[in-house]
C-alpha cells in the first residue's frame, strides 16, 4: 500500500476564485487523492503548447496526419453534409488549436458560397488572439467572431448572441481526454446545448494495431516524455513546487481491451515533494502519477456513443487506412 500524507495548513498562493487559484487547488486534490492524479487540461501552457506542436509533428503521432488528410481529401463532401440545411448557420469549433485542419472546411464552405459565421472557442486567450489576426488573412470574406471562455460558457453566449442552426465541431480526438462515462456526460450535455436538427462532428481515434497507438504516445524523440514532465515543472513555476522531473520516468499504457491509452509519471525514487511553503507530497518508490487518458474507439462505441447521449448519426469521414473518424451526429 503507499502511504500518502498532504499537509495543507496555511492559505493557498492564489485566491480559489483565480484562475491559479483552481490550478493550485486541482493539483493539491489530484495528488492527495488515491491514486494519485493530474488534469491532462492543464499540460497545455505555453510551454506545453510548443510540446504539442512537437508531438503533431513527430512521427510516430498519427492522429494529426489522419485527420489532416480527411480535412485535405474530403472537404468536399464535409462542407456539403455541414451546409445541407438552407440559410445562414453558425459554425462552432471547441477547441479549434491552430485551425490547420478545419481551415480546410472553412475554405472550402468559402467556395461554394455557403452562408455562415465561425465561432472558434477557446479556453487559451492566445489561441483565439491568434486566429483572429491569421484566418480573417488567409479567407478573405470570412465571417467570424472568436470567443475565449469554457466551452459551454460560450456555447451559452452564442446561443443567446444568434438564433441560426448551429454545427459545432469537435475535432482532434480531444474527446479521448474524457473515460467513456464522462464522454458520455460531455456529449449529453452538448446535446443539451444545442437545437434540434443542429449538427455535431466529432473526431475520433479508431481502435488499431495496439503497438501502434503505444508508439504514438512513446515518441522516440521524447517530445511526449516531455509534454507529461512539462506539467510538473509548470507546477513548480506557477505554484512554486520543488518536483525534479529527473525523478519521475514517463510510463505510458495502452490496453487494447478497454481502448484506453494512460499515460502515469512514476516516482523514481521514495520522496517528498513540496508545493509552496504549505504542502508536502510524500511518493513511495515506483508510486505512479496518473497523467492522461486517450480513449480509442471502435465504430460500434462511436455508435452506441452517440445513442446513448441522443444523437442520430448522419454519416462518416474516414482516412485511407480507417485509423481516424470524423463522425457527423445530428441533434434530434
Ligand atoms: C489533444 C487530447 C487529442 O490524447 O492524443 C498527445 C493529447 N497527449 N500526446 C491525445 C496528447 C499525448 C492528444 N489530444
Amino acid at each position: 500500500m503507499y502511504t500518502t500524507t498532504v499537509i495543507q495548513t496555511l492559505r493557498p498562493c492564489a485566491a480559489p476564485g483565480t484562475p491559479a487559484g483552481a490550478f493550485f487547488q486541482d493539483v493539491v486534490r489530484g495528488l492527495s487523492a488515491m491514486p494519485k492524479h493530474l488534469d491532462s487540461k492543464y499540460f497545455y501552457d505555453a510551454e506545453g503548447d510548443r510540446l504539442f506542436q512537437e508531438i503533431m509533428h513527430c512521427k510516430e503521432y498519427y492522429l494529426t496526419d489522419c485527420e489532416m488528410e480527411i480535412m485535405q481529401e474530403q472537404a468536399a463532401a464535409i462542407a456539403a453534409a455541414l451546409s445541407s440545411q438552407s440559410g445562414h448557420f453558425d459554425l462552432v469549433e471547441l477547441g479549434p488549436g491552430d485551425a490547420t485542419k478545419s481551415i480546410h472546411l472553412l475554405r472550402q464552405l468559402l467556395q461554394t458560397g455557403a452562408d455562415f459565421t465561425y465561432y472558434p472557442i477557446d479556453i487559451s486567450a492566445n489561441v483565439i488572439s491568434q486566429l483572429e489576426k491569421a484566418l480573417p488573412a488567409q479567407l478573405p470574406g470570412l465571417q467570424m467572431q472568436g470567443m475565449n471562455g469554457e466551452y459551454f460558457d460560450m456555447l451559452l453566449q452564442v446561443n443567446a448572441q444568434s438564433q441560426h442552426p448551429k454545427v459545432l465541431l469537435f475535432m482532434g480526438a480531444n474527446i479521448g481526454n474524457f473515460t467513456p462515462l464522462a464522454a458520455g456526460k460531455f456529449c449529453r450535455h452538448l446535446y443539451h446545448s444545442m437545437h434540434p436538427g443542429d449538427m455535431i462532428l466529432v473526431g475520433f481515434d479508431l481502435k488499431k494495431h495496439p503497438q501502434i497507438i503505444l508508439n504514438a504516445y512513446n515518441d522516440s524523440a521524447g517530445y511526449t516524455r516531455e509534454f507529461n514532465l512539462n506539467l510538473l515543472r509548470r507546477i513548480n513555476r506557477e505554484l512554486h513546487a520543488d518536483f525534479d522531473p529527473a525523478l519521475f520516468e514517463h510510463y505510458p499504457v495502452y490496453d487494447p481491451g478497454t481502448g484506453a491509452c494512460k499515460s502515469y509519471l512514476v516516482s523514481l525514487q521514495k520522496q517528498v515533494v513540496h508545493i509552496g511553503d504549505e504542502v508536502e507530497v510524500h511518493f513511495d518508490l515506483h508510486e505512479p502519477i496518473y497523467m492522461e487518458i486517450s480513449q480509442k474507439y471502435s465504430h460500434e462505441d462511436i455508435a452506441q456513443l452517440a445513442a446513448q447521449s441522443g444523437f442520430e448519426p448522419v454519416t462518416e469521414f474516414s482516412d485511407q487506412r480507417q485509423w481516424f473518424a470524423d463522425c457527423l451526429w445530428k441533434r434530434v
